[in-house]
């Protein structure tokens, strides 16, 4: 497993309520701080992720960790009947609210203040089940992903997006800059919360990627699990089944 990188380091509170904290901290700028940070590539690689999603047709999605629930409303332009945006900072969630409700959305987007290594729903409930940019600030990552596994229904398709580090000449050395000095600079000059740019830029760094990550999921249990590497592999979208 991945080194478990906190956003307060000086802290002895638990990973979960610190990650928590820093996003209801960053939430009121985070949407636009992230456009910033990726030069807005993040909207391409979400258009990918939602068509592949869309290609099953599903009726009941959730989309884990949605933050201030971008994807979430992404994917009310589909037939799904509807989509739970769920995550454990009500800071990010308040944002979102406000997003649904000025796009008219309420009566198909729920967003749900919960955690992910505890999902309040049934076995076997979701046709579809997404995560951008989540995993990697979940405290258990095994037991996020089971609880994930346990609610997407057999036959259901679960989908991630998540950092990834470029492995070859010069994009390998190119992200190593702008991950060290770039992201935590402008994170410091723009961001209330002075650490949160770098614990996001660490985290980056040390968390599993490609074949390692496949292989957690198909510890999992998960089936036909399948990488693919966005953009010189800064980040890659991974899908995956269950029986
Ligand atoms: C980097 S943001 C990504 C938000 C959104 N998915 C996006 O693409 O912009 C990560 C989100 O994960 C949420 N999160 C972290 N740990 C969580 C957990 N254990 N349960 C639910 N949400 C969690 C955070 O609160 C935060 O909103």
């Amino acid at each position: 497993m991945s080194k478990n990188v906190k956003p307060y380091k000086d802290s002895e509170v638990e990973k979960k309520k610190q990650v928590e904290q820093m996003f209801d901290n960053i939430s009121e700028n985070y949407d636009g701080l992230n456009r910033v940070i990726s030069f807005g590539i993040d909207q391409k690689w979400r258009t990918k992720l939602i068509e592949m999603v869309k290609k099953t047709q599903p009726k009941f999605i959730l989309d884990v960790a949605t933050g201030t629930g971008d994807l979430a409303i992404a994917m009310a332009d589909s037939s799904a009947e509807k989509i739970i945006g769920l995550d454990i900072s009500a800071g990010m969630l308040q944002v979102g609210k406000y997003k649904i409700a000025d796009k008219k959305l309420q009566e198909r987007i729920e967003m749900v203040q919960a955690d992910s290594e505890n999902l309040p729903y049934e076995d076997n409930t979701f046709d579809a089940i997404t995560v951008a940019f989540g995993v990697r600030n979940f405290e258990d990552l095994d037991k996020g992903l089971s609880e994930i596994y346990r609610v997407l229904r057999p036959g259901g398709i679960f989908v991630v997006l998540e950092t990834s580090v470029p492995t070859k000449f010069p994009f390998k050395q190119g992200y190593k800059v702008y991950s060290n000095y770039v992201l935590p600079t402008i994170g410091k000059l723009f961001s209330k919360d002075k650490s949160a740019y770098k614990y996001l830029s660490e985290s980056a760094s040390v968390f599993p990627y490609g074949e390692k990550f496949n292989n957690i999921l198909k510890k999992i249990g998960f089936t036909d699990v399948e990488d693919h590497p966005q953009t010189f592999g800064v980040s890659t979208i991974y899908s995956a089944s269950k029986k």
